[in-house]
């Protein structure tokens, strides 16, 4: 998986802003590298004659990627490409509406992006949002210039026509989200006013021919009837059926595993995330014992991850699974190691030595299986990514076997991570593991503050127990983006019984999110705070305090390291 780096000031340590885990993105990064079979082209991620799609066309809005997300919510499936996507590379999806993005730039300047002619040649709908209403208005003969007034924030949307079907089921006025400094002067010909707002005569305009712009984002929070706008256009504007739903992409994606791997050998990093874990079933479910998993314990995994892992996999599902519990080599290499980036190479490295190691002894393989996402693709097709790069080198320490020739097999290769959950639970996967907190690939390790000793580890591993266990229990497990323990290198002076004891310091960690990128920290009740605390101190030899970490991020980030 492509990462990103959440900060960027140079000699920084690599701090990652996705949930996956870094041993699988670097093998993503192998299989580029050695070449073989392309991953599948976008036209396959629907098939047959159900496909239909609405297209966003993205002029680099930051919220571009919500709307692709509201039109899947409406059981529609829809890809955001590039503003200047060529029409033979869309053409194959069986689009049915287009939808122009917002975006930065200002119609009105010399280079600004504007929207390819096709999309007012073929006929479909068109809806223009903010700047992507402004390139509509241009493009068809209106003017746009910058507005005295910038709107930013909440406005009152008052309809004009409320016979219009894209206000179908609305309320004559509601909140809508603004984000905007250029105004609409003159709508082109044939448009009218749907619908205003204080500043904005031409919130909503419509030319009665399918084509509509509006000034607002439907697709954030903020603005509570922007998923029913969409759905009027897609449903009752594009005619879409809406066929977009996790149980039909499970039975194509089956059908579309078999038919590529055929009766070629396909192996997968298991690691007990959401992702992989997704991968495995779905491709057992197509191709059986074709697939064979490594699973890699780290050492540094959480109390009794290993088993639950292997019970839900190997026991329950029966998949082909090897197991190669490298512990001691792991916890070897970390000896004496303090600084958090040194202990994610070294980690990173020896996962690909094991992996090598295990899939060498296999024979033969054909397939390496991937957790790549949409987001990681709409990425990689934006923007570099440096975590990459800096991925990269963690391999070319480990060194490449010439051999291993795999092609790559990435299922989830168009779905968002909300729709790689639903799809888990599709495939029956247990709910404690599809719908479980994020955990980073370097485990505990980088929640162990200063040097990983087993000591330590088994320490961190009772606390972070008892933290999980009294969360869930108060049933705020699903609330929270992640909760957890930090076992920190700080000892205290304390007092048990008529003792002086002399213990470690360990945080307890709680954030809620929705995407790790910012992360506010949780106000648990003081009840529960107590009671994970008093736990920890009475159950956790070695352990006298516990603090409560009350900083956001930014400026802290969610992991200590
Ligand atoms: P930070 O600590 O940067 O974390 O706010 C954001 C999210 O990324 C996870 N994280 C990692 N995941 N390898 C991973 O696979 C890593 O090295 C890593 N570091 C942080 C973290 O748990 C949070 O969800």
């Amino acid at each position: 998986m492509a990462r990103k780096k959440s900060k960027s000031t140079p000699g920084e340590s690599l701090r990652v802003a996705t949930t996956g885990d870094i041993e699988v993105s670097t093998y993503l990064e192998i299989a580029k590298e050695i070449g073989g079979e392309q991953p599948a082209a976008p036209e396959e991620a629907v098939s047959g004659a159900e496909r239909e799609a609405i297209i966003v066309l993205d002029f680099g809005s930051q919220y571009n990627m919500l709307i692709a997300r509201r039109v899947r919510e409406c059981q529609v499936y829809c890809e955001l490409l590039p503003h200047d996507t060529p029409w033979e590379k869309i053409a194959p999806l069986n689009p049915k509406g287009f939808i122009l993005s917002g975006g930065p730039a200002s119609v009105y300047e010399p280079d600004a992006p504007i929207a390819p002619a096709y999309i007012y040649e073929s006929g479909l709908p068109i809806l223009g949002i903010c700047y992507g209403m402004q390139v509509i208005t241009k493009q068809l003969g209106g003017q746009v210039t910058p507005g005295t007034k910038h709107e930013y924030g909440h406005a009152i949307l008052h309809l004009s026509d409320v016979d219009s079907v894209l206000f179908s089921g609305l309320p004559d006025s509601t909140p809508v989200w603004m984000s905007h400094g250029d105004k609409i002067e003159e709508m082109p010909p044939g448009f009218t006013a749907l619908a205003h707002t204080e500043n904005s005569p031409f919130a909503v305009m419509g030319n009665g021919e399918g084509v509509f712009g509006l000034q607002f984002h439907p697709e954030v929070v903020h603005t509570p009837e922007g998923k029913n706008i969409l759905k009027n256009f897609v449903y009752r504007i594009c005619g879409c059926r809406g066929n977009w739903t996790m149980g039909n992409f499970v039975s194509e994606s089956i059908a579309k595993i078999r038919n590529q791997v055929g009766s070629g050998k396909v192996i997968n990093a298991l690691s007990g995330g959401v992702d992989s874990s997704v991968v495995a079933t779905v491709i057992h479910q197509a191709i059986g014992d074709q697939l064979t998993c490594i699973f890699v314990n780290n050492g540094l995994l959480r109390h009794e991850e290993a088993e639950r892992t292997l019970n839900v996999f190997q026991k329950n599902l029966g998949m082909n699974i090897i197991y190669v519990d490298a512990s001691d080599r792991f916890l070897d290499r970390l000896k004496g190691v303090t600084d958090p980036e040194t202990k994610r190479k070294i980690i990173g490295e020896e996962f690909i030595r094991v992996f090598e190691e295990e899939a060498n002894k296999i024979g033969k393989v054909d397939f390496l299986a991937q957790g790549t996402l949409y987001p990681d693709v709409i990425e990689s097709v934006s923007s570099v990514s440096t975590a990459s790069a800096k991925i990269k080198t963690h391999h070319n320490v480990g060194g490449l076997p010439a051999r291993m020739t795999l092609n790559l097999l990435e299922p989830l290769r168009y779905l968002f991570k909300d729709e790689v959950r639903q799809v888990g639970l599709e495939l029956g996967l247990p709910e404690e593991m599809v719908l479980r907190q994020p955990f980073p690939g370097p485990g505990l390790a980088i929640r162990c503050i200063g040097e990983v000793t087993r000591e330590k580890l088994e320490i961190l591993r009772n606390a972070d127990w008892i933290v999980m266990n009294e969360i869930k229990k108060a049933k705020l497990y699903h609330q929270l983006w992640q909760s957890f323990a930090v076992l920190t290198d700080v000892k205290s002076v304390g007092v048990m019984g008529d003792y002086r004891t002399y213990g470690y310091l360990i945080a307890v960690r709680a954030v809620t999110s929705n995407d790790a990128m910012t992360a506010d920290w949780a106000r648990l009740p003081y009840e529960l705070l107590a009671q994970i605390a008093n736990r920890i101190v009475n159950e956790v030899p070695g352990v006298n305090r516990v603090v409560y970490d009350i900083t956001s991020k930014p400026p802290s980030t969610i992991e200590w390291e």
